[in-house]
């Protein structure tokens, strides 16, 4: 028995261990189109997505990433109300329409506006009363040499002078009036003069800015957030800010998370991700017992913080989640999308993905070396570098809402590790750089989007010395600029 057992063991592959083929192309790197879903509804331009962690993603990540056409998964390693809170900023920001306007009252102090504003980064509020009639607009320069304890009553621009607009005005027309106008902020006001939105110049911009931009029906920037499956009460506060809920446990094939995950998506309406998961039972087990999963993150201690497999052994490498995983949402036709995550470095890691059944990658040490994730920069020498730690870690456990995801099965075993990055830049510059990389490999895998990649892009297995001839070799390099890592 156990010599069948060890007869039928799997390869567990991992990214190092394959290479692509190249394969017959017609077309240029820059025709291909990297068009994606991160989920059952929710659609990419660029297959990346970023990991929920308390290094990586905030609201600042998620809206730079969410401009390039990618999504940001916001950490849970907080209090719920934290988490709305980032959510909401993302959907605040860059949106054809507010619809979730912040506005003081009249009978506010100068003080309260500036505390508001310098919070939220903005420089205007519209003022509101009671009943959300928009009675006034106080702006950064109506209160910058204003007295602190005078009321906005007496310093706003009155209603009478404000130029509003109502509702299902088109883009166009919003900006001549801007322009026309020379003003900033425009109010959408229904037809008794109740507060409905507001359109700023500065949004409008950023739309023509970032044409990949990834948004929702109201053109607000699309996000997403992790979840424990056992917090129902997040999901909800959650649900009307995000556009999908990753639920986020180390090890989601277990009866009590699956029972959990059923009645969240019973409860919630936006597309819910479970994972992590490693294998096709797994999946099978989730598809015939839940309908309505929107997709699955896969991959199990390929991590570059990972120490779950050091300790215990267990691991389902990326990779070989990835196959197994995109096999069973094949073989019971479901077209979920599966999110490689974890062990991502280079361009080619992802092509990898994508060729092995991936729709989209999940990333976190790339991201955590990025100017807007939430780690602090630290400089060793004159050279930049950013924290990072596993949600595993010692550090992140001590932050107590972090517990549930590795304390099962092992309650007081840390797995993960605290380290540092090397500082990569603005999310902008690092994207275009993956971006070109995995268009490259795409092109010499004869691949023109993504579905290619699933039916014609071929892997080879690799022998660790054909491995070491893979990489620069038999020349000295007296200065290592690449961040491929060879
Ligand atoms: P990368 O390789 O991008 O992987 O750093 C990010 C993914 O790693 C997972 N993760 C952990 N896994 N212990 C683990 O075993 C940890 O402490 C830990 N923290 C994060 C997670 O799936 C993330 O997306």
């Amino acid at each position: 028995m156990f010599r069948t057992k060890l007869k039928n063991a799997s390869i567990a592959i991992t990214f190092n261990d394959l290479v692509l083929l190249p394969g017959f192309t017609r077309s240029e790197p820059n025709e291909i189109d990297l068009t994606t879903y991160f989920s059952k509804n929710i659609k990419l331009k660029i297959p990346f997505s970023s990991a929920p962690m308390d290094t990586v993603t905030g609201s600042e990540l998620a809206i730079a990433l969410a401009l390039q056409g990618g999504i940001g998964i916001l950490h849970r390693n907080c209090s719920a109300e934290n988490e709305v809170e980032m959510a909401k900023k993302v959907k605040r920001a860059g949106s054809y329409i507010i619809r979730d306007v912040l506005t003081i009252s009249p009978n506010q102090t100068i003080e309260e506006a500036i505390t508001l504003m310098t919070r939220h980064n903005i420089h205007g509020l519209p003022v509101v009363d009671k009943d959300k009639m928009l009675i006034g607009i106080i702006t950064w320069r109506d209160v910058r040499f204003t007295a602190r304890d005078q009321l906005v009553k007496n310093v706003m621009t009155p209603r009478e002078k404000i130029i509003s607009a109502n509702d299902g005005i088109t883009v166009e027309e919003a900006k001549r009036i801007l322009q026309e106008h020379r003003i900033e902020k425009l109010p959408i006001v229904d037809s008794n003069g109740r507060l409905l939105g507001l359109i700023t110049y500065k949004d409008l911009r950023m739309q023509e800015k970032y044409p990949n931009s990834i948004r929702d029906e109201e053109g607000r920037l699309r996000v997403g957030a992790a979840i424990s499956p056992f917090d129902l009460r997040r999901a909800k506060m959650l649900e009307p800010f995000v556009d999908v809920l990753v639920i986020d446990v180390a090890h989601a094939h277990n009866a009590n998370v699956i029972s959990a995950v059923k009645r969240i998506i019973e409860e919630v309406s936006v597309d819910v991700v479970v994972g992590n998961i490693g294998t096709y039972e797994a999946a099978e087990d989730y598809i015939t017992k839940i309908d309505d999963v929107a997709g699955f993150r896969v991959g199990l201690g390929s991590g570059s913080i990972c120490t779950t497999t050091v300790i215990t052994r267990a691991f389902a490498p990326t990779l070989f989640a990835t196959v197994n995983v995109a096999d069973a949402v094949n073989d019971y036709k479901v077209r979920l999308p599966v999110i490689a995550d974890g062990g991502i470095r280079t361009p080619g890691d992802i092509a990898l993905a994508l060729a092995l059944g991936a729709s989209a990658v999940m990333m976190g040490n790339i991201f955590a070396g990025c100017k807007e994730s939430l780690s602090k920069l630290v400089s060793i020498g004159g050279v930049f570098y950013k924290e990072y730690y596993g949600m595993g870690s010692a550090r992140a456990k001590a932050k107590r809402a972090a517990l549930d995801r590795y304390s099962i099965p092992s309650k007081d075993i840390v797995e993960g590790v605290e380290g540092l990055v090397p500082y990569r830049g603005g999310v902008e510059d690092v994207v275009r750089e993956f971006v070109a990389g995995l268009k490259a490999a795409m092109g010499y895998a004869g691949a023109n989007n993504i579905k290619d990649m699933w039916e014609k892009a071929r892997v080879a297995f690799v022998t660790p010395l054909g491995l070491n001839e893979s990489k620069p070799h038999d020349i000295i390099i007296p200065q290592q600029k690449m961040s491929w890592g060879y």
